[in-house]
């Protein structure tokens, strides 16, 4: 077994890179795929933020510092997801030597079907390893023209060092009537949508629980969203998808009776 693994990145902060890191690692794990998430921003971490590892005394950084094995820095997730979270520290960070990260890379990819990478974003030397050690970079986008120039940066410069953008995650949308349509962000960044997902309440509330919202809310529409996501990558049938339909059925159904069956 080799692992795909994909880097998640987007121009600015904010975009929603952790987020879609944690959830997609999530659902991956969630269809019986054993996945590996990495937090490679190790200047802002916030991977074990969201999912409660904040407190963890081996990270990466310690792994990136050389005073650390790699695997005494993976904790459990979700759903057997596994997590190698960053520290927190800005003088871990300082000992942190990005270079390392091959090494690391190369000692868990035969042990995962996926790694997800979540990238520091812009520009930067720590951020530039985890885009070239990607078999392919999903670049997460939000619907406006700020994102979008960010992110077009972050698509050149990944094809320059020869890697490959596979796919936009348009996150966010339905905030405002203004934003950029899908058609609209694919034809700019010439590159395909292959997700998009709405901007749901539900998102913050579950990290405020330290967990993923496709753990604490399954049915809100983001984490639909995700875990389709994590379907078409892995190549399989949607069960939630199949459960929607079939409520909506039901309802034609029901309605149907209510009509012309004189319930
Ligand atoms: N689809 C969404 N709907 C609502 N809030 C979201 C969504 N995606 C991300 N957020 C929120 O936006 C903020 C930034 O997201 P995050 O994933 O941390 O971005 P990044 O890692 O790119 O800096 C977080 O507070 C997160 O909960
Ligand atoms: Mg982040």
């Amino acid at each position: 077994m080799t692992a795909k693994v994909y880097t998640i990145a987007s121009g600015k902060g904010g975009a929603g890179k952790t987020t879609t890191t944690v959830n997609l690692g999530t659902s991956l794990a969630e269809l019986g795929k054993k996945t590996l998430i990495l937090d490679a921003d190790i200047g802002m971490a916030n991977l074990g933020l969201v999912l409660g590892l904040e407190k963890s005394e081996v990270t990466l950084h310690e792994v990136l510092a050389g005073t650390a094995d790699v695997e005494d820095a993976i904790y459990d997730g979700p759903n057997g997801l596994k997590v190698l979270p960053s520290g927190i520290s800005l003088q871990g960070f300082q000992n942190a030597d990005p270079e390392k990260m091959i090494d690391v890379m190369g000692k868990l990819v035969e042990k995962y079907d996926y790694m997800l990478i979540d990238a520091p974003a812009g520009i930067s030397k720590d951020g530039v390893v985890p885009l070239a050690i990607a078999d392919d970079v999903i670049l997460v986008v939000n619907p406006e023209i700020s994102s979008l120039a960010d992110a077009l940066k972050i698509k050149v410069l990944v094809e320059m060092i020869d890697s490959t953008v596979m796919g936009v995650v348009l996150n966010r949308v339905g905030t405002t009537t203004t934003e950029l349509s899908k058609q609209k962000v694919e034809s700019l960044l010439d590159a395909r949508i292959l997700e998009t997902v709405p901007d749901d309440t539900n998102v913050r509330n579950a990290s405020a629980f330290r967990m993923p919202v496709v753990v604490k809310y399954p049915e809100s529409p983001a984490s639909i969203s995700f875990k389709r996501l994590a379907a078409s990558l892995a190549g399989v049938e949607m069960p939630v998808e199949t459960e929607e339909v079939e409520k909506k059925e039901g309802f034609v159904d029901r309605l149907a009776r209510a009509l012309f069956g004189g319930i």
